[in-house]
């Protein structure tokens, strides 16, 4: 009887491909209304005058929520969320009013018979790295210290035989998830209830109630199914607490607010671009004598948000002098976020090109280049890795890829060439707190976790029925609802480990009072929280990408037929569910190295390419065979159940491949993204 490790199907899978699954904006409830937002059309200033009356004449306008004229809002660590609280506008795009109607299509046309003056102010919005107001930001989100010095960086890079010093750049790349962000909210007396498309509901409500001045038991948030999110569902913005606001705006009346394609690139964050100064140093062999980059971002003079893309070069390869660093450009845009694999993405951009420049230089092969620079231990921390299987990810890729015999060559008028990049991500947990109760010969398993689409509510039942000894049907499960315990978000790879964790003790707890024979109503829970698991140990996954680029010899059209990734990620609980968020992780990889990029206008301070049509990503015809495979990895480390975490490493290092690949058809290096033809010619 062993569940994990089986090849099982998603719950709910025939649900979702056949249009079954009720996802946050097709709620089922009684008599809703529809809530469409005004967005500032300048980058910086104030709304001087706002004339509703037109709209408020349209036939089907309930109500409008303009500045100043809502509730007051408590103050909060998030200013995202202190909408309509003033007139002030920090960026172009800003929520500046509501309008909530009895369709959507009404609501959407009165906001364009709303009549505005502004007073405008000069605004900046155009990001360079040789800005001279560049500020280094006082830490990074997990804490770590924006800037890191070991030995003497410049020394080194004087004296060393061989030196690798150049400026590496990552596009701005929106999260655009299938479903955009929608909420279904109703206030029920003095209760809000929000069916909100998000990574965590728990999180949701904690932020909601915040903001609103209500007990958090006053707010329930519901999601069962997310049509994805990569991080920019991670935590509420504006428009949910607007969505409540107009909820409340209207007693008993359900309000549907869902983004359009446009507002996802305004209001609901993004990776905001890097330029990562780079440099290596290295001996006749090969030995890094020193690694150092420094990667420069903006970000929202409203919020920040720091990209820690140089975090990763702390602990990656052995080099005796060491110096990492994060720069700031703070602009008048709108607020960047999490996108899958933050820091990390970008950052293995940068240093894992210039690797594959100086393994060029030497005559050596990439490969062996990064296997004669393995740390010992966490260069950064001194402390062992709990367990480091890049070598291992190298070596099998390198095999099942057919990485021998790689010269370029010729087939047709198709330059053919091969590379190879490095993955990494950090293994972390959460908190969290999973209930089981025996319920008509069924154990009911509940846990106020999130499934992105990624396979939470699949796994978590196989991590159940191993440690409760009972065979999968018996185990049910609910997600996604903040009447079931606290559970973490679903972000940082944490997931599976910090719920499956929980759901691990709690079935553990049950069996010790219940036994294998339970009686009808008996419950037990069980929790997890980054304990000591991580206090002795450098905690990560690795992973090694293998890529095969063909550029036309005439037109630069450039292909990538084969992409090939080994990773090192712990226990895979379900090789089904894992394979898709690896290789979906590498298509998502493939679409930035070719295809991703968010153009901002400095003039007006907003993306202009804000739909589908102008901002490709990729699509099948694109990702035509994308393999992923894993190294059985045994962790007694890292945490209860074993699990490192798969959802991001898989876009980790895959530009870097492709890029590289694209190197060795051509000859010609390429250092900034996306990899377009134009850049080849
Ligand atoms: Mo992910 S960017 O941590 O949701």
């Amino acid at each position: 009887m062993n569940a994990i490790g089986q090849d099982i199907p998603r719950r709910h899978g025939h649900a979702k491909v056949t249009g079954n699954a009720t996802y946050a904006y097709e709620t089922d409830v009684d008599n809703a209304a529809y809530c469409a937002l005004l967005q500032a059309t300048i980058a910086k200033g104030h709304v001087t005058e706002i004339d509703i009356t037109d709209a408020l004449a349209l036939p089907g306008v309930l109500t409008i929520l303009t500045p100043g004229d809502v509730q007051k809002l408590a103050p909060v660590d998030n200013p995202e969320l202190a909408v309509l609280q003033d007139n002030h506008i920090a960026y172009r795009g800003q929520i500046i009013g509501a309008v909530i109607a009895d369709t959507s299509e009404i609501a959407r046309h009165a906001t364009e018979l709303i009549h505005l003056s502004y007073h405008v102010d000069d605004h900046d919005s155009a990001f360079t790295a040789d800005r001279d107001d560049l500020y280094t930001p006082k830490a990074l989100v997990t804490g770590a210290p924006a800037d890191t010095t070991t030995g003497d960086v410049d020394t080194a890079m004087r004296t060393a035989p061989h030196t690798i010093d150049h400026t590496y750049s990552t596009a701005t790349n929106h999260n655009n998830p299938l479903e955009p962000h929608a909420t279904t909210a109703l206030w029920q007396d003095d209760t809000l209830v929000l069916w909100d498309s998000t990574q965590g509901v728990h999180a949701v409500r904690t932020d909601l109630a915040e903001v609103l001045r209500l007990r958090p038991d006053q707010v329930r948030v519901i999601c069962p199914y997310v049509g994805g999110g990569f991080g920019a569902k991670g935590e509420p913005h504006a428009h949910v607490v607007i969505a409540a606001l107009a909820a409340r705006a209207l007693p008993c009346r359900p309000v549907r607010l869902a983004l359009t394609r446009a507002q996802m690139f305004t209001l609901v964050g993004y990776r905001p671009p890097t330029v990562q100064h780079t440099r290596l140093a290295a001996d006749d062999t090969g030995a890094l004598t020193a690694i150092a980059i420094t990667s420069t971002s903006p970000t929202s003079a409203m919020r920040e948000y720091v990209e820690h893309a140089a975090a990763p070069t702390r602990m990656m390869y052995a080099a005796p002098h060491r110096a990492t660093r994060h720069r700031l450009a703070a602009l008048d845009i709108a607020v960047p976020t999490w996108m899958r694999a933050p820091g990390e993405c970008p950052g293995m951009f940068g240093p894992e090109v210039a690797i594959d420049e100086l393994a060029t230089a030497l005559g050596i092969d990439p490969i062996d280049l990064r296997v004669a620079n393995e740390p010992e231990v966490d260069p950064e921390t001194g402390k062992p890795f709990s367990s480091r299987n890049l070598v291992a990810c190298l070596r099998q890729g390198a095999d099942r890829f057919g990485w021998a015999d790689r010269a370029p060559r010729r087939e047709g008028d198709w330059l053919v060439g091969t590379g190879v990049a490095a993955a990494v991500f950090p293994a972390f947990t959460n908190r969290a707190t999973a209930s089981i109760r025996y319920e008509r010969g069924h154990y009911v398993v509940e846990i106020g976790a999130a499934d992105l689409g990624t396979g939470a509510w699949t796994v978590l039942p196989q991590i159940a029925a191993d440690a409760l000894g009972v065979p999968l049907h018996l185990v049910d499960i609910g997600i996604g609802d903040t009447a079931y315990p606290y559970a973490s978000v679903a972000g940082g790879s944490t997931g599976t480990a910090t719920w499956g964790s929980a759901v691990l003790v709690a079935a553990e707890t049950f069996r010790d009072k219940f036994g294998t024979d339970p009686t009808e109503g008996d419950e037990a829970e069980g929790s997890h929280d980054t304990g000591p698991f991580n206090e002795h140990y450098s905690t990560y996954a690795f992973g090694a990408q293998f890529a095969e680029v063909r550029v036309h010899a005439d037109t630069a059209e450039i292909r990538v037929p084969r992409l090939l990734g080994v990773f090192a990620a712990g226990r895979i609980i379900n090789p089904r569910t894992a394979r898709s968020q690896f290789t979906g992780g590498m298509t998502m990889g493939l679409s930035m190295a070719l295809h991703e990029t968010s153009s901002l206008d400095p003039r007006f301070g907003h993306v202009i390419n804000h739909d589908l049509a102008e901002y490709h990503i990729a699509s099948c015809a694109d990702a035509t065979d994308v393999q992923a495979y894993w190294i059985d990895e045994e962790d007694p480390h890292v945490n209860p159940l074993g699990a490192k975490g798969i959802g991001e490493i898989g876009i980790v290092g895959t530009a870097a491949a492709i890029v590289n690949a694209a190197h060795h058809a051509t000859g010609v290096r390429v250092r900034d993204l996306p990899l377009t033809l134009d850049k080849l010619l």
